[in-house]
């Protein structure tokens, strides 16, 4: 059996709005092709009824919308990621873990959650 190994870069990003922060743990995925990933996106807000963004970055192109999240299931999300992306906003975790299902090659990239609908300008590698 051929095993293709894919890797989900995944950098921390902090965008700061006032008081609210968004911390993605700085992290590499490595996963094999038809796995499932959870990547962890955790904020702080004072915002009652937060919207969580979730983008992906593949290479040098913009950014490309997959999903918001506003109290658990409610939201948008993307056509193109509607089979194999999922999130539940958790507002007293104070979390929306991105979840990719059957893993494929073409998933590799990075991946942002945000507090706000744009992510231009306010990225930056991990230390
Ligand atoms: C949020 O997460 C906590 C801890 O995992 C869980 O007990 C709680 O039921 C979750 N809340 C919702 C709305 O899913």
């Amino acid at each position: 059996m051929v095993y293709v190994v894919i890797l989900i870069l995944f950098y921390s990003i902090f965008i700061y709005i006032g008081e609210d922060k968004v911390m993605q743990p700085p992290e590499d995925v490595v996963a094999a092709e038809g796995d499932t990933v959870t990547l962890d996106c955790t904020f702080q807000t004072s915002d009652p009824s937060p919207y969580l963004f979730w983008y992906k970055q593949d290479g040098t192109s913009r950014p490309q919308f997959i999903l918001s999240r506003v109290k658990g299931d409610k939201g948008k999300t993307e056509d193109e990621f509607k089979e194999r992306f999922s999130s539940t906003l958790n507002s007293t975790m104070k979390s929306a873990p991105l979840k990719i299902q059957e893993l494929q090659l073409s998933d590799s990239a990075v991946y942002y959650c945000a507090l706000r609908p744009t992510v231009t300008g306010s990225s930056r590698s991990a230390h």
